[in-house]
């Protein structure tokens, strides 16, 4: 059922051909259409540089939502209905010449979506363009990831973009914002006082972020050796995370209170300098190895790779923020590729009672942890200590769950895929769950550091066999404090 309904508009996808609009775009505007969220006067226009017959075009996008969807929620007469709502434009993005075409099209007052599934290089003169064709005030502009390579040509891009679109109509993409479990965070921290007493460095010891995925590079080599992990992910997934788990409770439930609170954090992450880096911060790649009982390549092995690269595929490292709440809390963040598993998790650590009367021990069990998975399932669960049942376990202590799992919780409700919930959230024109520009900024600036300690050390990435968890020296960061990344086997 809409729980709000959703204004006409065109959708204007500019890049309609590249993978993350035939993967990830098409299917979740679907699924959108399926569940009855977009206006039936919504009209969605595919554009790419490709010329030839409209249809054979729309034809490829049809056979990517049969590829794509699951059999079970791909309806014949739905899917008809979707397709038929699609036009396409063979157009260049970056001449003026195809934008009065596309004016026409899109029609004169209507609310305009123009996403750009493109490089970010070619977003202000598509910007330019649409001004010039006198559709700049009708339109919300969509920026995927990623918004430049450092700070200065981050900039470049939001200053190019900045120069046709106010802040206000500018949507940044970072889809992790839209995922489900993500999104709870906000409920779980702020609409219960049970947690709040506890968030910070008084109660938590420690707090560990990790976003492991099983994949390896496989056809994105050209783009990731530029990137790196640091910048594909660290950047931006991982420290929106921390931003989430960091900030302070927002005045409201608006756009900008929300951000406030989030650049706060990003300013009070303490600098990391090159001296401290070999503490602090693991970098590696992957070295031929096992995933899913198969031999697989290594990094340097994979597709168009070049045997010479010392990107890095693997991150883990310590930050610090520097603020009363978590003063001398470490937050370990660490992602990778070809890891064991695909996992994507939170664990808040929380510190022992004061004073322990339970058997010597069994100490080591003491300690509840929040621990928030949104990857593989979606499920929040809080490790409490209770009594082992029996007569015979005297007052054995026991590490249990008490568990949330969304999918069983909930029914059998699917969980929407995190571009749907995006696509829908800049439908309705509310930015919460998007990026502002300082906050990219700000990720920048501190990322930056951590690439130029890199390149004054003449860092080189430590090796890592696909289908572990990483580096030894990713272990060793946590256990110089003490500690010992949650789970990992
Ligand atoms: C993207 C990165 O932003 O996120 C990819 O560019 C990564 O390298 C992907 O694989 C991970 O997203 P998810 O939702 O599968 O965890």
């Amino acid at each position: 059922m809409p729980v709000m309904s959703v204004e006409p508009c065109t959708f204007a996808l500019f890049g309609a051909l590249g993978d993350l609009a035939l993967r990830k775009l098409f299917p979740s505007l679907y699924q959108l259409d399926r569940a009855g969220l977009l206006h039936e006067d919504t009209q969605l226009l595919a554009l790419a540089r490709d010329t030839g017959d409209a249809s054979v075009h729309l034809g490829v996008i049809e056979q990517h939502l049969r590829r794509y969807l699951p059999p079970n929620e791909l309806d014949e007469a739905l899917l008809q209905r979707f397709v038929a709502r699609m036009r396409y434009l063979s157009m260049e993005f970056l001449p003026p010449d195809g934008y009065p075409q596309l004016a026409e099209m899109v029609g004169r007052g209507r609310q305009l979506i123009a996403y750009f599934a493109t490089p970010a290089s070619v977003y202000g003169g598509i910007c330019a363009n649409l001004a010039a064709a006198d559709l700049a005030e009708s339109t919300r502009v969509v920026l995927e990831k990623p918004i430049g390579h450092d700070l200065q040509s981050s900039r470049a891009v939001n200053d190019a973009v900045a120069a046709y679109f106010p802040e206000t109509q500018v949507y940044r993409i970072d889809h992790y914002l839209g995922k489900e479990t993500v999104q709870n965070l906000i409920a779980l921290r702020f609409a219960n006082s049970l947690f709040e007493t506890q968030w910070n460095q008084n109660h938590i010891t420690h707090v560990e972020i990790t976003v492991a995925e099983k994949v390896g590079i496989e056809g994105r080599w050209g783009y990731f050796d530029k990137a790196g992990q640091l910048r594909d992910m660290i950047q931006n997934h991982l420290l929106q995370l921390l931003c989430l788990i960091a900030m302070d409770p927002p005045r409201e439930l608006s756009a900008d209170a929300i951000r406030d609170e989030k650049v706060k954090v990003l300013r009070a992450l303490e600098p990391i300098s090159a001296e401290q880096m070999s503490q602090q911060v693991v970098r590696g790649q992957y070295v031929a190895g096992i995933s899913d009982g198969k031999a697989v390549p290594g990094y340097l092995e994979e597709d168009n790779a070049n045997a010479e690269s010392d990107t890095e595929t693997f991150v883990a490292l310590r930050a610090d923020i520097r603020n009363w709440r978590w003063a001398g809390v470490p937050f370990y963040l660490r992602t990778g590729k070809r890891m064991a598993q695909k996992l994507s998790q939170i664990v808040i650590h929380f510190k022992e009672p004061p004073h322990y009367i339970f058997a010597p021990e069994q100490r080591q069990l003491i300690g509840n942890k929040l621990i928030i998975r949104l990857q593989p399932d979606e499920s929040i669960s809080l490790q409490v200590m209770t009594k082992d049942q029996g007569l015979d376990k005297g007052m054995q202590l026991r590490s249990g769950p008490l568990q949330l799992n969304f999918s069983t919780a909930y029914g059998r409700e699917r969980i929407p895929d995190a571009y749907e919930r995006l696509l829908l959230e800049v439908m309705r024109g509310n930015q919460n769950l998007f990026v502002r520009k300082d906050e990219i900024e700000h990720a920048w600036h501190w990322c930056d550091q951590l690439i130029a300690g890199w390149q004054k050390l003449g860092d080189s990435p430590k090796p890592y066999v696909a289908g572990t968890w990483g580096p030894m020296s990713s272990i060793a960061l946590t256990t110089r404090d003490g500690w010992a990344w949650y789970g990992d086997l």
